[in-house]
């Protein structure tokens, strides 16, 4: 089930190196994501967006700062029921398209044939029914990736973290991804996190796009998108809202030299 996932007053530092000072990375973050919405954070390269998410999927600990996941505080990793996609995809290379959908679920003590059929499932749903057979070596980087996409979603994380799931395909198969990924949502519905540094991707997807300042990192503005889906990337709204936001980057980065 969607659930939301809120952020109050994280911040986060990595010890000094040698004589350097400690590099303070995140500082004071606050972002609420409604459940079954999808906000994407959009920073400049090494703002500290990987960071924040590897916190929010319990990889790493921050130094101060509370999450909370339909209103309920988490302090620990388990039972956090978050699911994450990386830039690099993941997947088990001695494992088959099926396999790698299956091993979210495997975890889970549910009958083999229930398994079976959810697999099926989004095997269907995704389109994979040629591959499922096949290693991911076989597959091209845009098939891996939505094999990635549905074994995150199989088991049905109640948050979603997306860390630039698409940068490393072509703009072609970028696109296809892009529109994919939301026909997906329209039927599930996932609360989804979304974070990148391209500006048209966040315009695209979401629902609010948070624009975070360079190091330290906190929210500096929450952009609304209202526009209906599917956007359209050439309408005179879209653009004034990519406008809106390359100036607050600019603006940021003026000020944080
Ligand atoms: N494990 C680590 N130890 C020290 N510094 C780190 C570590 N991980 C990330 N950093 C630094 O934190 C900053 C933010 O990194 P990152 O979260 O990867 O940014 P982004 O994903 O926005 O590009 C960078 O300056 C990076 O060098
Ligand atoms: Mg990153």
């Amino acid at each position: 089930m969607a659930a939301s996932l809120t952020i109050k007053g994280l911040s986060k530092s990595y010890p000094a190196q040698k004589d350097a000072v400690p590099l303070l990375v995140l500082e004071s973050m606050d972002f609420h994501v409604p459940a079954g919405s999808i906000v994407s954070i959009a920073g400049l390269n090494g703002s500290g967006k990987t960071t924040l998410l590897r916190i929010i999927a319990g990889l790493e600990s921050p130094d101060t700062g509370s999450m909370l996941i339909d209103e309920k505080i988490k302090t620990s990793s388990s039972g956090r029921n978050i699911g994450m996609i990386f830039q690099e995809v993941a997947l088990l290379p001695w494992r088959t398209v099926r396999q790698n959908i299956a091993v979210g679920l495997e975890l889970d003590e549910r009958p083999k044939t229930e398994l079976e059929d959810l697999v099926d499932d989004f095997i269907t749903a995704f389109g994979l029914a040629d591959y499922a057979g096949k290693y991911p070596k076989e597959l091209s980087g845009g098939l891996r990736q939505k094999v990635a996409i549905a074994r995150t979603l199989a088991p049905g994380p109640g948050v979603v973290l997306m860390d630039e799931p698409f940068s490393a395909l072509d703009c072609q198969t970028r696109e296809e991804m892009l529109s994919f990924l939301l026909k997906v949502w329209a039927k599930r519905q996932d609360t989804i996190l979304f974070v990148t540094h391209n500006i048209e991707e966040s315009l695209y997807l979401s629902d609010q796009v948070l624009v975070i300042s360079p190091k330290p990192s906190r929210v500096a503005e929450i952009i609304p998108v209202t526009m209906p889906r599917p956007r359209d990337k050439t309408s005179l709204e879209f653009n004034m809202l990519r406008r809106r936001i390359i100036d607050v980057l600019r603006r940021l980065s003026e000020a944080n030299p």
